[in-house]
């Protein structure tokens, strides 16, 4: 049997064979579907893009059904234990795992571009003190674009990987200068000698010390939450990337587009929602009142459900376990024992189970922030730094790949029929 799809139009009575490729149609082929010559063609509908693939990728495999996730074939169980995040990002944005030589030179192009430029860091001193630090990375990755004006050339592959180099430097130096701004604390510059985990520890909390030594097992700890948070295939903030880039804007635009996707709460700012959800809560006795709150649809259990995942996501399993080793330095975070007691609930409890809703990525890694001791509202930043390697990733995808076009959805008009303009004094 051919892979094909055969449709009978019931208003027309004609049939058409649509060829099935990789478990796939093309909405295209949709077109030719049509009741008259000046039809214009069958539309799909799918506001959120539930069923819709919107680009060919081989960055991310995710199979939401069995928890499983993939970074260019490698299961993210073996890249949490065995990488360094660097390392996965090279993987992402490159396809394979690099070489001895490929990585030292790697890394020491991303450590070579951590500084901000001094007027990009005055801009950053002008935000008010109480801004919210996503507010801050956002409009000052956006800035960036005006700091580099090659960025423009994306057609050129050296210059597309200068800005790579770029974004994955700079986003920590941002996301701790919004820190420190919100405590009127000065700037700390980048230490090149320092691990990638480590340096950004280090502009978040050096003081008076010459040098700021970070504790090795809160350093890996942040490794493993920042490759587990690298890339997600077509997440809503990858979307924007991809979508903002397709117009051929700069990667820097691009990427502060994706970053205000991912503020909201439904996406990355989930994780600082979970907290504030878990402080709301207080001890492990109220939590049954709690879930019987969400089931009577007066709010969702943060850091629970996904669109892909119908299984438990297999970041949260890697960052629960993580957290335990976090406690062992800074004292158990007491919030863990309300979040336990959520998930045992909530996984009993029918509402969820046939909803088919687990812990996801956000539910565990707040706990591991707190005990941190970063603060609530940087909690998405910590998100958005890791992802920046996935932005880039699949941005630098969607340039070399032919088929990218500006993207340009349809809509169902649902207005009114023409009607003639009525002046001011007549309405
Ligand atoms: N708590 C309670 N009920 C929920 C939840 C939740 N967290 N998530 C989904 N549901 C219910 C929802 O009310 C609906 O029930 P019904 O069929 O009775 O109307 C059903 O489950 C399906 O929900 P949906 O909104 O159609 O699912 P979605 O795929 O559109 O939404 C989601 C996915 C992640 C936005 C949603 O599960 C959610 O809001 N979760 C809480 C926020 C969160 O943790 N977000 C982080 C996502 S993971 C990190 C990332 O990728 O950014």
């Amino acid at each position: 049997m051919p892979d094909t799809l055969t449709v009978t139009d019931n208003r027309t009575g004609k049939q058409y064979e649509l060829p099935i490729d990789r478990g796939t149609i093309s909405a295209s082929d949709l077109r030719q579907i049509k009741v008259s010559d000046d039809d214009f063609g069958l539309l799909s509908h799918d506001p959120a893009f539930s069923n819709t693939a919107s680009c060919e990728s081989a960055v991310t495999y995710l199979d939401g059904d069995r928890g499983i996730l993939r970074y260019r074939g490698y299961p993210i169980e073996q890249l949490a234990e065995r990488s360094t995040f660097l390392e996965v990002a090279y993987l992402l944005v490159h396809g394979e795992l690099p070489n001895k030589v490929e990585l030292t030179s790697w890394i020491n192009n991303i450590t070579h571009h951590t500084m901000l430029h001094e007027k990009g860091k005055k801009l950053m001193e002008g935000f008010h003190h109480n801004a919210h630090p996503m507010g801050m990375l956002v409009s000052s990755i956006g800035a960036l674009s005006t700091f580099y004006s090659d960025a423009k050339s994306i057609d050129d592959f050296d210059t597309r990987m200068l800005q790579v180099y770029r974004l994955i430097a700079k986003v920590p130096t941002i996301a701790s200068y919004a820190y420190r701004n919100s405590l009127g604390l000065p700037y700390v510059y980048p230490d090149n000698s320092l691990s990638y985990p480590g340096n950004f520890l280090n502009m978040m909390y050096r003081m008076a010390e010459p040098r700021y030594e970070p504790d090795p097992t809160l350093e890996r700890a942040l490794d493993v939450l920042f490759i587990l948070h690298a890339d997600h295939e077509q997440n809503c903030s990858t979307n924007a990337m991809r979508s903002v880039g397709s117009s051929r804007a700069d990667p820097y635009v691009s990427c502060a587009g994706a970053a205000a996707a991912l503020y909201g709460p439904l996406h990355g700012g989930a994780n600082e929602a979970v907290l504030r959800m878990l402080n709301e809560i207080g001890s492990v006795q109220n939590v049954p009142k709690y879930i019987e709150r969400v089931k009577a649809g007066e709010m969702r259990l943060m850091g629970f459900g996904h669109r892909v995942y119908k299984n438990y996501d297999p970041r949260a399993t890697i960052i629960k376990n993580t957290a335990y080793q976090v406690f062992e330095v800074t004292g158990k975070n007491p919030l863990i024992d309300i979040a336990l007691e959520l998930e045992r609930i909530a996984l009993e409890d029918e509402y969820f189970v046939g909803r088919k809703l687990y812990p996801n990525v956000d539910f565990y890694s707040g706990i591991i922030y707190e005990a941190l001791e970063f603060p609530t509202q940087i909690f998405t930043v910590l998100f958005a730094i890791p992802r920046t390697a996935g932005w880039v990733a699949q941005w630098m995808e969607m340039i070399a790949d032919e088929e990218t076009r500006i993207a340009r959805p349809r809509q169902i008009y649902t207005g009114a029929d023409e009607r003639d303009f009525v002046p001011l004094e007549d309405r």
